[in-house]
């Protein structure tokens, strides 16, 4: 009963000590930080502070000098990029990463490969188990598109769709690999108000609704004082200050680093 009680308060994800160098740049110095199982956590902080260095370190697109990634206590810098989605990790990137020539529905059906449990051999033989798995998938994106409310857009070419609408096949690509954790890096950037109210919306859904823990990186602050349980900051790859929005607003380290150090 004990082990229970203590598996459940321990962190979903725990990053600790985490640093990541550029030849003589340290891009992320000694970074620690717990993200708890339905919480939006808010990462924040001026261009270069190493937002998106510690996104591609928890997707294994970069590895850390030192310290220790762990997903459910689990080591994460034991797997590869490729078997990342596997273990529950989505995400979205800075600049669109969707595929333009092809339809909203078949890029969303591109985050599900690397769920499909079947193996290629029972794919091509056409076997039962593969072809049930693969009507499950089918359905699942059905879902995704549904509640991405992208049902009039599914049969389009992702290069024919405005920005807002193409940001939100990249959304329902990450939701489609049924993570447990979407890591959104700035998705307001270039959306309209708006598109931005309606983003904080569904950033809030995604965790009600669908139960996913959300790390947000974002510029938009009023969008991450919004939406966010708690906020870490990162200022030239250190991090200064973590709490709840609130205490955030008028720390006065943060206040500092957003105005250049010009601030007091
Ligand atoms: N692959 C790389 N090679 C060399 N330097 C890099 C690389 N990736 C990032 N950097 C550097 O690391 C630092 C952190 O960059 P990063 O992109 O993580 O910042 P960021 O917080 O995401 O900024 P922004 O808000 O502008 O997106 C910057 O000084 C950047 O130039
Ligand atoms: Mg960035």
């Amino acid at each position: 009963m004990h082990s229970a009680k203590r598996i459940e308060s321990s962190p979903l994800l725990s990053v600790k000590d985490v640093c990541v160098a550029f030849g003589g740049l340290n891009a992320l110095r000694d970074i620690s930080f717990d993200l708890h199982r339905g919480e939006i956590l808010g990462l924040i902080g001026p261009n270069g502070a190493g937002k998106t260095t510690l996104f591609n370190c928890l997707s294994r697109l970069y590895s850390p000098k030192s310290g220790e990634i762990r997903l459910l206590g689990e080591n994460l810098l034991a797997f590869r990029r490729d078997q990342i989605a596997g273990r529950g990790i989505g995400r979205t990137f800075q600049n669109i990463a969707c595929f333009g020539s092809m339809t909203v529905r078949q890029n969303i059906l591109t985050g599900c490969h690397s769920h499909m449990r079947s193996s290629s051999l029972a794919q091509a033989l056409r076997l039962p188990s593969a072809l049930a798995e693969e009507r499950r998938f089918r359905e699942e994106i059905e879902e995704v598109i549904e509640w991405l409310d992208l049902r009039k857009d599914a049969e389009r070419l992702v290069d024919d769709l405005p920005f807002g609408t193409r940001k939100r096949v990249e959304f329902a690509r990450a939701l489609a690999m049924r993570p447990k954790i979407i890591l959104l890096d700035e998705p307001a950037a270039g959306l309209n108000h708006e598109e931005v109210m309606a983003l904080g919306d569904l950033i809030r859904r995604t965790r009600d609704e669908r139960g996913i823990t959300v790390l947000l990186v974002e510029h938009h602050m009023s969008l991450v004082m919004s939406v966010s349980d708690r906020v870490v900051v990162l200022n030239f790859g250190e991090k200064i200050a973590e709490g709840a929005p609130a205490q955030i607003q008028k720390d006065p380290e943060v206040i500092r680093a957003y105005l250049g150090g010009h601030a007091a």
